[in-house]
Order: C-alpha cells, then structure tokens, then sequence
C-alpha cells in the first residue's frame, strides 16, 4: 500500500547534513512512501497560554501531522539531546491537551554526526519522546550515520553501496513497519 510520511529534519542550519541525509533517504525509499517536510522553523516558542488559540503556524503543524500515517525524524543531537527547535514543534505537536498529533502514530528515529558515535544519545533522548507521546516507534534498525565529506552529494546521492544498501534497508524496513501498524488497526 501507499503510505504518507512526514518527516521532520531536527537541524535550522543552511548547511545541515542532516538535510543532505533526508535527501537520500527519500532517494532511497520504496516507491509507496510519499513524503512530506513538516517545518519547524516557523514556530513560535511554545506556552499554554496558545493552547485555546493556536498561531497559523502551529496550526499548519497539525494539520499536516494528521494528513500523514506516519512521521520520520531526521535530526542531530544538540548537547547529547535534541535541537530545542525540534523540541518545541513536538511540544506544540502534543497539545492541546487531549489532542495529541502523535497518539498511536507509526514513526521512525535517524539521524547524522561528523563523530562516531554522534546521534546515538540524541535519540535515546527523542525516543523517550515519543514513547510520551505515544508513538508507534519502530525500534530496530537503529541509524547512527557517520556524515564523512564525500558521502553523500549535497542533493542525496550516495556515493557508497552499503551506506545506499544500508538506508535503503532502513526506509523498507519502515515501510513494512507503518504496514503492520496500520493494518492491525487504521488510525481514524
Ligand atoms: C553540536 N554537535 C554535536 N554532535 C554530537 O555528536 N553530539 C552532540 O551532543 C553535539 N552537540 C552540539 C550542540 C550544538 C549546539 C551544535 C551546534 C552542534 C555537532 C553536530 O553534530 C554538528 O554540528 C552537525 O553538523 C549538526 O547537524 P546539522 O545541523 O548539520 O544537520
């Protein structure tokens, strides 16, 4: 079946190779994934206080969460956590109270780092999240991707075979993830 993904990259840089890693993954994904940027730069800073009132902005958010099956984060670690942009758009996500965007959500974790064993505690940090925000994480493979200049071109081709076999794998196994979810029980 066809699936609507969309994903977040965590990064506000004009460089982010985190950016670059999405491109490829969308390169790379089966054909019946069809994938959306939910933007993040946008956003006010979350309060309550909006909570009876939300900007367009956060509005846009929510709508284009519940026009997705699934959600894919694509993000650097920021202090061995997540970018506080990121954080805010889940938080904004989240809210109201009872209106949980993620509740019972498919959803998958990658991201990159120039170092070793970079995003790896960052995404602990966004999976215990997820895990509040009820999402249906899916929680193997897991994607630490090594960002080395020359891997990828700054439009997401990838110039190693088993980096390309190993996303690629990563984006199916998603795929096949969002199936079962949603096929033992639908979001409405
Ligand atoms: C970093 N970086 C970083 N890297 C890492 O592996 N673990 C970390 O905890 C941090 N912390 C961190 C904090 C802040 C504020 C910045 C700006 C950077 C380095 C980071 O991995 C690198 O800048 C990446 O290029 C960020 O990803 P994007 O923005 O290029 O997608």
């Amino acid at each position: 079946s066809t699936y609507k993904v969309g994903y977040f990259v965590g990064s506000l840089s004009s460089t982010s190779i985190n950016r670059v890693l999405s491109r490829a993954l969308l390169r790379l994904a089966p054909q019946d994934l069809e994938f959306t940027e939910l933007p993040i730069g946008g956003l006010p800073l979350y309060s309550p206080d909006f909570d009876s009132d939300y900007p367009a902005e956060a509005q846009a958010l929510k709508a284009a969460i519940a026009a997705s099956q699934a959600v894919l984060f694509v993000t650097p670690e920021y202090n061995r956590s997540i970018p506080g942009a990121l954080k805010n758009a889940i938080d904004w996500a989240s809210r109201p109270w009872g209106q949980n965007s993620f509740d019972h959500m498919p959803a998958a974790v990658i991201g990159a780092s120039p170092g070793q064993i970079g995003t790896a505690v960052g995404q602990q940090s966004l999976r215990a999240v997820l895990s509040f925000c009820n999402a249906r994480q899916m929680t193997a493979p897991e994607a630490y991707i090594t960002f080395r200049p020359g891997l990828f071109t700054d439009n997401g081709e990838v110039t190693d075979d088993s980096t390309a076999t190993f996303l690629a794998d990563f984006m199916r196994e998603f795929h096949d993830h969002i199936e079962r979810v949603l096929t033992v029980l639908p979001r409405s």
